[in-house]
């Protein structure tokens, strides 16, 4: 059978397992979870207190091969069209040593010259850097800002602060931790032209000029593929980074828009992430059927969303250095795969993308996590946790985080009857509410580059499933050109939008 719709009804015709009936059954866990060695340490993903049987993966599995799941994984790492809309590769996995020799050559040349100004930067040739103040926004920051967040806390060479939204306020903030003197500017932009990164870089500029700074210009680095812009705009061609047309701006952290992360952790630090993603790649582009952990984690996500009816996914990180994670994922997910046409331009057949959330346990354990063990709404939780602490206070902190991670798993999918008769259902957990787990050995460079380039996967085979291209991203534009417009004093606008630009003077 290769017709996808018959797949899909055989799919909803299949029994619906109850986790603890999985469960009983041996080596659910065995089965169901399955460890990665890779270059920073084990990963260990289990997926066992998720409903997929041996029934789901059979169905989802003859589902990805009438979708052409392999074709389209050799295509993506072939460096073949895979964004129709566009006309574009989308050349990520190149920059980490996978893909078409020409763009793995081209990515480790801009490498090269990415650690040439890094070196240079750090030896001194700019003088005393101190500071450096990224200004980017979605793909251009949320990569770095996880990065940094998660890898540069202590012994950062350089102090980086990653500005994103145009909102003065974000900047007036780095300025109070900086010093005009002692700080570099850095621009990331793949267009060169999105306006909230080019009012902030502005605003950086003056800043460095009222501080004193006698050519705040020559303190500028442009990460791009859009170099010609940067020159234009006054950026020194040695100054200028720039990246691959081909590398989508969500997937573009492993390019020279990962520079505060090279110059923050130095470049071993750096490579190390790529080398991590690169394993992964490694990892994807190798294993087959259920085996593919990002193809597994894919069946789980189509799962709930297409026979569960869930319309979120969350996910908790168990540590607070992958605090930004949930944030990051929001826009790799929502971004690539939050579409209504498949890459054929027809409507697609059942819900795409669900909306990813999430935050960092145990806070949210305080918070959200009520919704989760007794709301209407069913949502797959992941818990993405490492077993080494990554810091040196006492080992309570860590073991009761740990602890608490497992718990909550384990409490959703066991769930508990009403201890009191007279509160009725208010006491009771109705459990089989599905949970996976990321547990690293620990958190490095190229552990969170895994982790990343697992996620990315993951939505790319999604998106194979779903049959929708995950590489073009329209639907933030109309907002762009309307906000366009206003600056501009044209268009006509709907009353309550034309009341509210008049209420703030903007009329
Ligand atoms: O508005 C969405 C978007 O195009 C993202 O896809 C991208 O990461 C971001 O804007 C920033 O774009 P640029 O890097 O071109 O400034």
């Amino acid at each position: 059978m290769s017709d996808p719709q018959a797949i899909w009804k055989e799919l909803t015709l299949l029994d619906k397992p109850k986790l603890a009936s999985l469960f009983e059954e041996k080596g659910r866990v065995e089965d169901w979870s399955q460890a990665l060695d890779l270059p920073g340490g084990r990963i260990r993903f289990d997926w066992s207190k998720t409903h997929l049987d041996d029934a789901h993966g059979e169905a989802f599995a003859k589902l990805a091969k009438a979708m052409g799941f392999a074709d389209k994984r050799r295509a993506l790492f072939a460096g073949e069209v895979v964004n129709p809309t566009e006309e574009r590769a989308a050349e990520h996995t190149a920059e980490r040593g996978h893909g078409a020799d020409e763009a793995v050559a081209l990515a480790d040349a801009l490498h090269m010259r990415m650690r040439g100004l890094v070196e240079a930067i750090h030896a001194g040739a700019f003088g005393e850097v101190k500071h450096l103040i990224h200004v980017g926004i979605g793909g251009s920051a949320l990569g770095p800002a996880l990065a940094l967040d998660a890898l540069a806390r202590d012994d950062a060479k350089v102090d980086v602060h990653v500005v994103s939204n145009v909102d003065g306020n974000a900047l007036k903030a780095a300025f109070k931790a900086c010093d005009p003197g002692t700080t570099m500017l850095a621009i990331a932009s793949k267009t060169f032209t999105t306006i909230e990164t080019m009012t902030n870089a502005q605003s950086v500029l003056d800043w460095m000029g009222e501080g004193g700074v006698s050519d705040p210009q020559g303190r500028v680095v442009a990460l791009t593929a859009n170099p010609e812009a940067a020159l234009d705009w006054g950026v020194d061609e040695t100054r200028i980074l720039p990246f691959s047309d081909t590398v989508g701006g969500r997937y573009s952290v492993w390019s020279s828009i990962g520079f505060p992360v090279a110059l923050a952790l130095g470049w071993e630090g750096f490579a190390a992430m790529l080398e991590g993603a690169g394993a992964m790649d490694a990892h994807f582009r190798e294993v087959d059927g259920l085996e593919n952990l990002p193809l597994r984690a894919a069946f789980a996500d189509l799962y709930y969303t297409h026979l569960r009816g869930s319309q979120t996914r969350a996910v908790f990180a168990y540590d607070e250095r992958l605090r930004l994670l949930p944030d990051y994922l929001q826009q790799l997910e929502m971004e690539s795969n939050g579409k209504r046409v498949t890459a054929e331009g027809k409507p697609v057949h059942g819900p795409t993308a669900p909306i990813t959330w999430g935050g960092t346990g145990t806070d949210a354990q305080h918070a959200v996590f009520q919704l989760l063990h007794q709301g209407t709404h069913l949502v797959p939780v992941d818990f993405i946790a490492s077993i080494a602490p990554g810091h040196d206070l006492d080992p309570a902190h860590h073991e009761i985080l740990l602890m608490n991670c497992f718990a909550q798993g384990a409490a959703l999918m066991a769930g508990k009857e009403s201890d009191d008769e007279d509160l009725g259902g208010a006491r009771a957990y109705p459990g089989d509410r599905p949970s996976a787990t990321i547990l690293c050995d620990a958190l490095n460079p190229a552990t969170l580059g895994a982790l990343i380039a697992f996620h990315e996967h993951r939505t790319f085979a999604s998106a194979v499933l779903l049959g929708i291209n995950p590489f073009d991203q329209f639907g933030v534009e109309l907002g762009k050109q309307i906000a366009r417009a206003m600056e501009e004093d044209e268009g006509d606008f709907d009353a309550s939008t034309s009341a509210l630009l008049d209420a703030a003077g903007l009329g």
